[in-house]
């Protein structure tokens, strides 16, 4: 019997890219991420496969399909070593590692119990520019959240990681599936509304723009945008987003001026991306 679990990298995969080392890198409910070394260069490996529903979690089918849907994703903005195919239990991918640390990690000292925090804008700019390319190419990221951004150690840049839910992208049939929103502490209160009314959403810029509001939020204070109990089912907290204002930014001005304007509850009202990369560079100059 197969267990739900994957540890290690199918075969084919390890004779295709002739890799000499492995390590674990993430290893949860439908997804395992492996960094590896192969000849020169260093890669991230990913492994989908269905979650099995228990007692504390539902079964999905779309965990399975997503490394292959991200892999499309990178082909099509151009990743020459991207590659993605099917296995026994799902989908992978391949893809080049990016050196570094997400913009939790790097912000975990401006988490004090202070009560407005001093985060350096320029981290804040250098993600904000990697969803900005992301959006003039004309591609809607759809699942902006901290540990989505790995700044280089110079801090000067990030990369934006997990592709999977990306809008815009032409993805084969096979691997394609409905967007059911995101991890709700980064969620729109359209996004979050429109998932409780139909299961379903569509990925928007502005839903990005406020995906990165709620996320230099949470790396900056360690607190969710919008307060609910931690073991809330995701209906209550997607509802909590819909009907609750978001916390009191206490971020330092302007930056928490700008996280307030990302974070305003009409779509309309906030900035595009463009704006917020303008205003952090006035601010980072
Ligand atoms: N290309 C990469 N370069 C560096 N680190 C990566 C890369 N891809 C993935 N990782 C690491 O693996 C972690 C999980 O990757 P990713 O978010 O893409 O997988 P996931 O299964 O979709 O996870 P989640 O369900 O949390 O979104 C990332 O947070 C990051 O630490
Ligand atoms: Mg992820």
């Amino acid at each position: 019997m197969t267990t739900p679990e994957q540890t290690s990298i199918p075969a084919p995969i390890i004779s295709v890219l002739d890799i000499s080392e492995s390590a674990v890198v993430v290893h949860r409910r439908g997804s395992t991420v492996w960094r590896v070394r192969s000849r020169d260069a260093e890669y991230a490996v990913k492994l989908g496969y269905p979650i099995t529903a228990t007692d504390q979690w539902e079964a999905a089918e779309w965990t399975a399909l997503a490394p292959a849907r991200e892999g499309a994703v990178l082909q099509e903005l151009g990743s020459a070593t991207a590659a993605y195919g099917v296995w026994d239990r799902g989908t992978w991918n391949v893809q080049p590692w990016h050196e570094g640390s997400d913009l939790q990690a790097v912000w975990a000292p401006h988490r004090t119990r202070h009560e407005v925090s001093h985060p350096p804008t320029r981290d804040a700019l250098a993600c904000a520019r990697a969803l900005t390319e992301l959006h003039d190419k004309g591609y809607v990221h759809g699942d902006v959240q901290p540990a989505h951004f790995i700044l280089d150690s110079e801090r000067t840049s990030a990369a934006i990681i997990d592709l999977a839910l990306v809008h815009g992208a032409e993805i084969p049939k096979r691997f394609d599936f409905p967007y059911r929103g995101c991890l709700v502490h980064y969620e729109a209160p359209e996004i979050s509304r429109s998932v409780l009314e139909s299961g379903e959403a569509t990925p928007t810029p502005e839903a990005d723009v406020y995906g990165l509001g709620a996320t230099l939020f949470m790396a900056a204070t360690g607190w969710r945008h919008v307060e609910y109990q931690d073991d809330a089912p995701r209906a209550e907290q997607r509802r909590a987003i819909v009907n609750r204002s978001h916390r009191p930014v206490n971020v330092v001005r302007p930056l928490g001026w700008l996280i307030n304007d990302m974070l305003r509850f009409e779509p309309r009202d906030r900035p595009s991306m463009q704006e917020v990369c303008k205003a952090l560079e006035t601010e980072a100059q």
